[in-house]
Order: C-alpha cells, then structure tokens, then sequence
C-alpha cells in the first residue's frame, strides 16, 4: 500500500466556492492489478471550468461526484506498471489531477516526451491550454495577416498563450489584465503591443478605444460582461470573436448586465463562434510540431504561476478567481 491525499468535492458550492466545500482526504493505494499503472503525480493544473463541473448543471462534461477526487490535467511519473505499453520511469498525462498517487487503466494514461518541453509545460504551452490558445486564434478566429488582436485575461494560462502567438506571426496585440503587475508583464515578458489594466479604468471601452484607434479585426474572449461589450463596441466590419470562455460569470448568481450592444454584431457583421478545446484533439500531433518549434526557438515561452504540495492545490483554484497567476496556474506535487 502506498499513502497518497486527494482532494475531494464535499459539497456543491453557491457562488465563490470556499475552503468548506473540500476536503484533503488520506488514503491507501494498493498494488495495481494487471493492466493498470501506478502513476505519482509530478504536477497538476488548475483550471477555470472546473467551477463549472462543481456545480450539477449540465454542460460539456458531467458534474464531479461528491465525496470523490476531483478531476483534471496531471503529468505524473510510472511508478510500477502492470501493462506493457507503460514502464517505471515513463512521463505520462492523465486527467487525474487533485491526487497525489493513483492506479489506473493504461487507456487513461498518454505518454509525453520531455526531450524539448519542460514536464509542466505539457500542461500549459503544449497542452490543452496551449491548444486551446492555438485552435481558438488560428481555427475559430481565423487569423488573417494585418488583424489587429484584442485578448482578455491576456496575461493568464490561455490568454499568455494566444498574445505570444499572434505576436511572433507579426500581428498587433492589445490585451487585457487585471493590475500594473499583470500589464507590466504583459509587456515586458509577453510582448504585447499594449495593455489594459481593466481594474484602473473607469470605462473599458474608451481604453480600448484608445490604445486601438485603428479598431480590432480579432477578439479572443476569456471573460466576456463588460470586455465582450467594449470588444463589440470597437470592433471593425467582419471581425471575428472567438468565444472561449466568460470567466467573469463563473460564479455569479445573478443575470449578466453586459455586453448590452450586440446589436453591433449584426450592424458590423462580425463573427462570433464558441469552441471546446475537446472538439479539436485531434489536432494536437499539429499543434505540438508547431508549440514545440516555436519553443525550441525562443519564440514561445512558458509563463507559469507555482504553488507547492496538494494542501495548496485549493489556494491555486481560488487564485485563478482573485487574479492571482501569471501564466498558467499550477501546483507542483512531487
Ligand atoms: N473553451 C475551452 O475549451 C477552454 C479551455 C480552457 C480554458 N477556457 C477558458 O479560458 C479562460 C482562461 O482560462 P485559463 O485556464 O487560462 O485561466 P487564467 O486566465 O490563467 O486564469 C483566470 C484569470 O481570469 C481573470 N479573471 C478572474 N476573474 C475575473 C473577472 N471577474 N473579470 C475579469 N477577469 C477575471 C484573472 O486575471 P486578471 O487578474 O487579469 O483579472 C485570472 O488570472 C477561462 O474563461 C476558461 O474558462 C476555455
């Protein structure tokens, strides 16, 4: 037996999710049965839909079980193996992040090569962040030379991810953060043509209207409220958004109030589509060949925010709602 914590949903949280709702179980894990790989988790990541899968509303994906381990992206290391495919030693993902040790069928495990990305980067740049970044701009925005580019949360896991991009294929960047902390590393770090501290300006539609005089062709969305409204409002003719998540109504319990102008979608003809990066995994071998050139190059880098040990694995789930990662917001585990 080996002794491993996990995090479990005790209880379905109402708005902002708080301490109560979890618990950091013990438990024993015993040798696995033939055809499962012991696997110790190295990382995990924490990510925004996971609120989403709190809750017991439908959607995407099923809600998580109550008094069970949560669910989520993992790069952990074999430890012992009952399947030929896996041997001890080997980098494997896995959806089963909140947990220190697990066994599992080899079908839930896929191998990762670490000769170029770092381990925890294929949980950011070459992972489903990273892919989500990749599809959403180049596939569901459709990116076209000279498109000026307007991101939000820019400075987080998929938003650092989509400005870098869009930067090193030579396009304008404007991005949106939360904090003289975040828009100085946006520019410096990043690399974007300008940033917005939304939380410094009275009115997010003049800001914008102010470093974009040109207007924005691209709008990559991942807070939606008042940015999707000042995206609408300074959009040019056939821009595209793509819609990638709303982060601002995640745990909310009353109505939107904004955008309150999507009438301009139809006077400008502007595009908007929503995407689940599910929807594209079979993409990724192409994503990876990309990601994984561009960062052999220094053209890409992996921004990343780190807490340390599964008893702070919480900290960094309710970090993402206060703003508090640059980059992709991970715990390392072991
Ligand atoms: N469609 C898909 O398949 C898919 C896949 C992955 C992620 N997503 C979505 O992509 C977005 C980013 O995800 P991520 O994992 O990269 O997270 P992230 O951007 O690394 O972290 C979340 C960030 O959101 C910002 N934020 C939090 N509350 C906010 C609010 N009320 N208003 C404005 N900004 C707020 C914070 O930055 P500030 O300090 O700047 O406010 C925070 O750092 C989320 O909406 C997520 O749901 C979608």
């Amino acid at each position: 037996m080996t002794a491993s914590r996990e995090v479990r949903l005790k209880r379905r949280p109402e708005g902002m999710p708080v301490r109560e709702d979890f618990e950091l179980a013990t438990i024993d894990v015993p040798a696995p049965e033939p055809g499962e790989v012991q696997v110790r988790n190295l990382w995990m990541a924490v990510d925004p839909a996971m609120r989403g899968r709190m809750s017991e509303a439908r959607s995407y994906v099923p809600p998580f079980a109550l008094d069970a381990a949560m669910e989520g992206p993992a790069i952990g290391r074999v430890v012992v193996s009952g399947d030929p495919a896996f041997a001890p030693g080997d980098v494997v993902w896995s959806r089963l992040g909140w947990r220190e040790v697990f066994n599992a069928p080899a079908s839930a495990l896929k191998h990762r090569d670490c000769t170029v990305l770092p381990e925890q980067a294929h949980l950011g740049i070459g992972g489903t962040t990273g892919l989500t970044a990749w599809i959403g701009l180049l596939q569901i925005a459709a990116l076209k030379p000279d498109d000026v580019v307007f991101v939000s949360a820019g400075s987080g896991g998929v938003g650092s991810i989509v400005c870098q991009i869009a930067r090193l294929k030579g396009h304008r960047v404007i991005a949106s953060a939360g904090g003289e902390r975040k828009t100085a590393f946006l520019r410096e770090v990043i690399g974007v043509d300008a940033a917005i501290d939304y939380k410094a300006e009275p009115n997010l539609t003049k800001a914008l209207a102010r470093v974009a005089p040109e207007g924005i062709d691209v709008y990559f969305d991942n807070v939606g409220g008042e940015h999707l409204h000042a995206a609408l409002a300074i959009a040019n003719a056939h821009a595209r958004f793509a819609l990638c998540g709303m982060i601002s109504q995640y745990n909310t319990t009353d109505a939107p109030t904004a955008p309150r102008n999507l009438m301009q979608a139809v006077v400008k003809r502007i595009r908007m589509e929503g995407f689940i990066v599910l929807d594209h995994l079979h993409r990724e071998r192409e994503f990876l060949a990309d990601v994984t050139g561009w960062y052999r190059d220094g053209l890409l880098k992996q921004a990343e925010t780190v807490h340390a040990g599964i008893d702070h694995a919480l900290d960094a789930f309710f970090g993402l709602f206060s703003g508090d990662n640059l980059g992709r917001m991970m715990v390392k585990l072991a």
